[in-house]
């Protein structure tokens, strides 16, 4: 079975990547927020992603506030180990769980930009941050085990740590970065390894030695992308909608956006920018994975773009590789989802990659 998310927009949405202000923009509101997150959870999808960092709302409180307008699907909340206790952290997570009956899962972000983290008062190097991103990791898995945990590393030391209870179930630990440092973090420490799209044969490269690191502690590891999508009935209509995106891009905008990322100090960022390169003429890297989005935004710059049918064998095709989790997203994220969900995800239900739905097919009354 395929983990099939989506991405809650808690940084605005809009009908373009890159709106300008005479686009109109949408608010991450709490009532488009619900919006989203409600019509994600009929489509059947497993969990919404919030993103993390100054640009959107603080994903917590945005994932909190939505626990009680939904009932199943679950919240991915992204947060970043500098900036708070790993005994805290564990305590709100096991909160979430019994708060939300289950739904919460977190990705942990080490994050990469200084000048992002400095608004923070955040100093340390990113090779730092990724050690004691490890033991921040040990130090709350202690705190969730049910006994007292006491530790002592390099960045924590905590005496007794745990929480009220202990958090059913206990939330699963994804986390991303695309440098050394961030593959021995995953390998040792985390459940899924998550991935910005890239090509099949440059994930599967990352994967392997991601699986050799946790092989070499005895672990498995569960493995995830991260992809934006164009899906439509037909492949003509969805390139138009990515050539429709791409001619809304202007040249000052791409060079500005390239300037940034030639300067940037994340890995998995320089990996999405070398995908392109800035060339125009080279944005499909493998069929139906378009480069584009990532020509001016920072973060995931893939989608997968075609039929409904094309972007549900990509997803089978990256599924072979061992990927389970796939979190997507689209512009707007309200209609994309609607696009992906009542299109694509029928298919791989259909081929027994995502359950039934509840309630199955419903008829429509067709005024007759
Ligand atoms: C799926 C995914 C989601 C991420 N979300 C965020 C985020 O919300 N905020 C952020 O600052 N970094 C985010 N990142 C970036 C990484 O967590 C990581 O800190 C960054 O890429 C630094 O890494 P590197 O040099 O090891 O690649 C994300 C990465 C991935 C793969």
């Amino acid at each position: 079975m395929i983990e099939m998310n989506w991405f809650l927009p808690t940084g605005g949405d809009s009908r373009d990547v890159l709106p300008d202000d005479s686009s109109i923009n949408r608010a991450p509101s709490h009532a488009y927020l619900a919006q989203v997150a409600r019509a994600c959870e009929e489509l059947g999808f497993d969990a919404l992603l919030t993103p993390c960092g100054t640009g959107c709302e603080d994903a917590w409180l945005a994932t909190a506030s939505l626990i009680a307008l939904t009932s199943r699907i679950k919240f991915l909340v992204a947060f970043r180990p500098a900036l708070l206790t790993p005994t805290l952290a564990a305590q709100m997570a096991s909160t979430f769980q019994r708060m939300s009956n289950g739904r919460c899962l977190v990705n942990i972000v080490t994050g990469a930009e200084q000048a992002e983290l400095a608004r923070f008062g955040v100093t340390e190097d990113k090779e730092t941050r990724y050690e004691r991103t490890g033991e921040f990791i040990e130090v709350m898995r202690g705190a969730w085990s049910g006994e007292p945990f006491t530790y002592k590393g390099k960045y924590f030391e905590v005496t007794d740590a745990t929480t009220r209870e202990v958090p059913n179930p206990v939330p699963p630990i994804y986390f991303g970065g695309a440098s050394a440092s961030a593959e021995k973090v995953a390998g040792d420490n985390v459940d899924l390894y998550l991935s910005w799209g890239e090509t099949p044969v440059a994930i599967k490269e990352r994967q392997e030695r991601v699986a050799t690191i946790a092989a070499a502690q005895g672990r498995t590891m569960r493995f995830g992308i991260r992809f934006h999508t164009i899906a439509r009935p037909t492949s003509e209509e969805a390139w138009a909608v990515a050539d429709g995106i791409l001619n809304s891009m202007a040249p000052d905008a791409i060079a500005a956006a390239r300037e940034d990322f030639l300067k940037t100090q994340s890995v998995g960022q320089r990996r999405q920018f070398e995908l392109h390169g800035g060339d125009l003429t080279k944005l499909e890297i493998h069929p139906n994975v378009w480069a584009g989005i990532g020509l001016v935004r920072g973060g995931v710059g893939t989608a997968l773009v075609g039929s409904y049918e094309e972007v549900a064998d990509r997803i089978v095709e990256y599924h072979n590789l061992g990927i389970e989790a796939f979190i997507m997203s689209g512009y707007p994220h309200l209609e994309e989802a609607y696009w992906f969900g009542e299109g694509v995800m029928p298919i791989l239900r259909e081929r027994g990659y995502l359950p039934a739905l509840n309630g199955g097919p419903t008829k429509v009354f067709s005024f007759r």
